[in-house]
């Protein structure tokens, strides 16, 4: 796992958005696993800055969202398909119709589920997933005892979750219960996760998952297992890691060496 720590959020999302541009660069059919939530629109804002700029073409990119809530109207502010619609797909210039999110509204969630798994193995799998992290170490809405073999399937919310999540709701309660989302097996076989997290709220998280044992009980800590994870992080969210003077001489290192 390499762990990066930048001073501030704006230089997180402006890191993961030059390893997802490098990649666009050398395929512009790539395929890029997008997160949803607070922690990666500064990546969508940086990646908005080169497609504006002319320097970055997504139009020919492919997209799956990692999750979506089960039994929100797809016309909700706060579903992930209109997240996704307005944070994503527009100012990025994407091809709507090469962007996907898992059907929250289907009453059959498992064959939704299944429609999902293979429209991304039809898609010849993820390039790069981009991540962000729970408070309770969840990514996607893998919530902990998530098993790492996991598909594609629904998930009930932690009450952690939807509590962290009532900020984006006019109530708590308006909060769905449920969701889909892509397993922990599904995020593995993505050939680059790029993790990024930014505050004091994830920093307990941040360490569970990158220092403490590969446990069901984060699901985070899957990262471990991945033979190419990089995890961007800001200053407070890297408070709580133990080793972090080593990672930031292994970044010396690199640039010492002009390593990419
Ligand atoms: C969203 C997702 C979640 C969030 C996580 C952090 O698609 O999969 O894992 O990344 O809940 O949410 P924020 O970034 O809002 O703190």
């Amino acid at each position: 796992m390499e762990i990066i720590v930048l001073p501030t959020a704006r230089q997180v999302g402006a890191a993961a958005a030059r390893i997802i541009a490098a990649v666009v660069h050398t395929a512009p059919d790539a395929v890029l696993g997008l997160a949803t939530g607070s922690s990666p629109m500064e990546v969508y804002r940086s990646l908005r800055t080169l497609v504006e700029h002319g320097d970055l073409d997504l139009s020919r990119t492919r997209g799956f969202a990692l999750d979506e809530y089960v039994g929100i109207p797809l016309d909700h502010p706060q579903s992930y398909a209109a997240v996704i619609a307005r944070e994503v797909v527009g100012p990025l210039r994407m091809n709507p119709s090469l962007v996907l999110v898992p059907d929250g509204r289907d009453r059959d969630v498992a064959r939704a589920a299944e429609r999902y798994e293979a429209a991304i193995r039809d898609a010849g799998g993820i390039d790069v997933q981009l991540l962000g992290i729970g408070t309770n170490g969840h990514i996607g809405f893998n919530e902990p005892t998530s098993s790492f073999a996991s598909r594609t399937r629904a998930k009930t919310l932690t009450p952690s979750t939807r509590a962290d999540n009532a900020r984006f709701f006019a109530d708590a309660d308006d909060v769905p219960t449920h969701c889909l989302t892509q397993g922990l097996g599904t995020i593995l076989e993505a050939r680059h996760l790029v993790l990024v997290a930014q505050g004091s709220a994830k920093a307990a998280a941040v360490a569970t998952a990158v220092e403490g044992p590969v446990s069901s009980f984060c699901p985070a800590s899957a990262l471990q297992l991945h033979p190419r994870a990089t995890v961007l992080l800001d200053e407070d969210a890297a408070a709580g890691l133990t080793l972090r003077d080593y990672y930031d001489h292994i970044q010396r290192q690199k640039d010492r060496l002009a390593i990419p």
